[in-house]
């Protein structure tokens, strides 16, 4: 599998900086291709059915990218002014721009998602009954699983399950931001299907651990996905001759899942190795492809420590504060994650 990296360039800011395999870019040159707008592209048919069946859903529609798919999702669910649950920690929440109130013209309502999933106390908490004149309809739970913010932890689909049916026994709609759904089914080893057949809709990355160069999915209900393609539409994303990207997005689908495992394992042993080098690296229940570490307050302030280790050809994401955030994919191989850790003592020691 060619999945090459810059140079000696150690990039784990994100799984979104991998690049297309071979098998991508053959299956993108000789893709089959029509007007998408029109229906008419027969490789991103192809993904679409692909994916739907996947996931056991009605239907899907393919988005220009993840953020894009859970706004469709938003805007397919709710009417302008009502109102949708979701973690406050969530990508939903916090990295998408405030498309929620600025495009979708929805209420949001912050739940405590700081292990991942939000509390069912949360969910009652936030609520607000219908029939009272003064409160926003809750329409919506948006959960994300894995969640990113927490520390890539994977939601297990008991707790996913029991969140899910606690926001259905109020009568809410839940779309899951599933960008990186697939870690969270191989890392238990469960179908997908135990995450998607609980809730109305499902959003997930090609771009992330699948490796695609682009492009999402939101799978649902066929009329659910058609009000999806409308505001697909409306928000610029029909795009025409898009079977170039869809046919990427196969490879990424069918060839691409398994191999997550390695990112998971590559992302323990980087727990161990920082752990072991004196950083407080963040305990999660469950780790998928990714670490979070505070650097100490002895050492130097974050940007120079990601300025230094940058120099030293290492890159690193800054999540806030003096947390840092390594990510874990296909580029990435043991032994990328121990010249990654020799790097940071060196210039911890520095
Ligand atoms: C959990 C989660 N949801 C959604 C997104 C948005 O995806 P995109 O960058 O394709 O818009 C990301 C991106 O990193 C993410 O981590």
């Amino acid at each position: 599998m060619n999945c090459e990296q810059p140079g000696n360039i150690l990039d784990f800011r994100s799984d979104t900086v991998t690049k297309p395999t071979e098998a991508m870019r053959k299956a993108m040159y000789s893709a089959p291709v029509g007007d998408d707008v029109y229906g008419d592209d027969p490789s991103m048919n192809e993904l679409q059915n692909y994916a739907a069946n996947l996931l056991g859903m009605e239907d899907a529609i393919y988005a220009c990218s993840g953020t894009m798919g859970n706004l469709m999702a938003l805007m397919s669910h709710c009417n302008r002014g009502e109102g949708v649950l979701m973690g406050a920690n969530s990508h939903t929440w916090k990295n998408e721009g405030g498309n929620v109130a600025g495009i979708a013209g929805v209420m949001p309502f912050p739940l405590d998602d700081s292990s991942g999933c939000p509390t069912i106390e949360s969910i009652r908490g936030a609520y607000l009954p219908s029939g009272n004149v003064h409160y926003a309809r809750t329409v919506l739970l948006v959960m994300e699983n894995t969640h990113n913010s927490a520390g890539g932890v994977p939601i297990s689909v008991d707790t996913f399950t029991r969140a899910a049916l606690e926001a259905k026994s109020l009568g809410l709609k839940v779309h899951v931001d599933g960008a990186r759904i697939f870690d969270a089914a191989v890392y238990f080893g469960v179908d997908v299907k135990e995450y998607s057949s609980k809730v109305d809709s499902i959003q997930f990355c090609l771009s992330k651990g699948l490796g695609a160069p682009m492009g999402s999915i939101l799978c649902g209900q066929a009329e659910f996905i058609e009000r999806a393609r409308k505001h697909r539409k409306a928000l610029g994303g029909g795009q025409r001759q898009s079977g170039i990207a869809a046919a990427a997005g196969l490879v990424a689908l069918r060839d691409m899942r398994d191999r997550l495992a390695d990112d998971h394992k590559n992302a323990a042993l980087l727990a161990v190795l920082l752990a072991g080098a004196g950083l407080t690296v963040e305990d999660v229940p469950h780790r998928t492809n990714m670490v979070y570490f505070v650097l100490p307050d002895s050492s130097s302030d974050i940007s120079a420590f990601v300025r230094d280790c940058a120099e030293r050809g290492l890159l690193l994401g800054s999540a806030g504060g003096r947390r840092i955030r390594m990510v874990t994919h296909v580029g990435l191989d043991e032994s990328a994650v121990r010249s990654a850790a020799g790097v940071i003592s060196e210039v911890l020691a520095q």
